[in-house]
């Protein structure tokens, strides 16, 4: 099931570097994410025009995307300047040009305009979603990491669980979930523009069981700096986002204590979802505690895996046969609401 005609994130920008390609697998299709040498962005079918080539095999140098083939080679609007084996004063057919998605960079992303009907101009596409508050690049007052892990599981059961907070105490009972499950019903919910957001209160000493040496106040509380702990009685809150197709975005806030957890759910086929993260947090900003904190994802991202990827069935049922939800599934709901709007739009296929 893919929703048509939206913008998703397909890779972190960084693995893309001027003059590289590789390859992406998104929707069951394959694709070549290439970076010329002057930094322009394409995204293009693995499939070469002339004989079917893979193009994220090829090799990008001063005329473009070579195919690794017969290195024909390819500008970044997909259009075929040179067939080496070629004379030169003969014509390069019209035909000879890559299909190319519209794409775009921001928050360290790459995204990509999906329409499989190719029925946008690319003139008046919508703009990327405002994703955020993230920090930017060059903010000192943060530190930021980032990775990737895939899951055997459908896209949309990915993206719900990020949204889904009732599910903490019991799947993530090892590491941040130590929390009473019902403070977490949203104190402010919303649902509008392709995005669905809840804040959940997080008071510090009643809910969280983080004397048990875990959990987000132990994780606040590391190191033996006082100026780097927070006073006991300080309330947190967390909020939380979604924003069609694909993103995610977790920020815990214990006053100038943060950490945000910005994740792109990449639909490799209908059965795999390759989750990208950005993670930032606002304190311990030595790149010391980075093996800390990327432990500490990877963490309770395999506690979610393990659990994801047992729910069936595979694909959700929007129209809630499938699943018996309930009043504390208010963010699932509403994200479920808003794509049966999308598909009676006749935006899914
Ligand atoms: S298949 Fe790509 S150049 Fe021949
Ligand atoms: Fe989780």
């Amino acid at each position: 099931m893919q929703l048509t005609r939206s913008w998703y994130v397909v890779e972190h920008s960084s693995a893309v570097p001027a003059g590289s390609v590789r390859r992406l697998d998104f929707h069951g299709q394959a694709f070549a994410i290439w970076r010329a040498l002057d930094g322009t962005l394409s995204v293009v079918s693995d499939r070469c025009p002339h004989k079917g080539a893979s193009l994220s095999a090829g090799r990008v140098g001063e005329e473009g995307l070579a195919c690794p083939y017969h290195g024909w080679c390819f500008q970044s609007d997909g259009h075929c300047a040179k067939i080496p084996a070629q004379d030169s004063a003969q014509a390069i057919p019209r035909r000879a040009q890559a299909f190319s998605l519209p794409c775009r960079e921001s928050v360290g992303f790459i995204w990509i305009w999906w329409d499989p009907s190719a029925e946008s101009s690319a003139e008046d596409l919508p703009p990327l979603p405002t994703v955020g508050p993230v920090p930017e690049d060059d903010d000192r007052g943060w530190r930021a990491l980032e990775g990737s892990v895939e899951w055997n599981a459908h896209w949309l059961r990915v993206l719900e669980a990020f949204m889904d907070l009732t599910h903490a105490p019991f799947v993530h009972s090892g590491s941040f979930g130590a929390m009473a499950p019902d403070q977490l019903m949203p104190v402010e919910q919303w649902a509008k523009d392709d995005s669905v957001y809840e804040r959940v209160l997080a008071p510090r000493d009643r809910h969280y069981r983080a004397d048990q040496g875990r959990g987000l106040r132990a994780w606040f509380n590391q190191g033996d700096d006082q100026s780097s702990s927070v006073s006991s009685d300080d309330g947190g809150e967390q909020h939380i986002q979604l924003w069609l197709a694909n993103v995610s975005l977790v920020r815990v806030v214990f006053g100038d204590f943060q950490i945000s957890l910005l994740t792109a759910h990449v639909p490799v086929d209908g059965t795999k979802t390759r989750n990208l993260w950005r993670h930032f947090r606002s304190f311990l900003r030595s790149p010391l505690a980075d093996s800390n904190a990327r432990g500490r994802v990877d963490r309770f991202m395999a506690e979610d895996q393990g659990t994801v990827e047992t729910l069936r069935p595979l694909i959700p049922d929007l129209d809630g046969h499938g699943d018996l939800l309930v009043a504390s599934d208010v963010s699932t709901l509403a994200l479920r609401r808003m794509l049966r709007e999308k598909r009676d739009a006749g935006l899914f296929r």
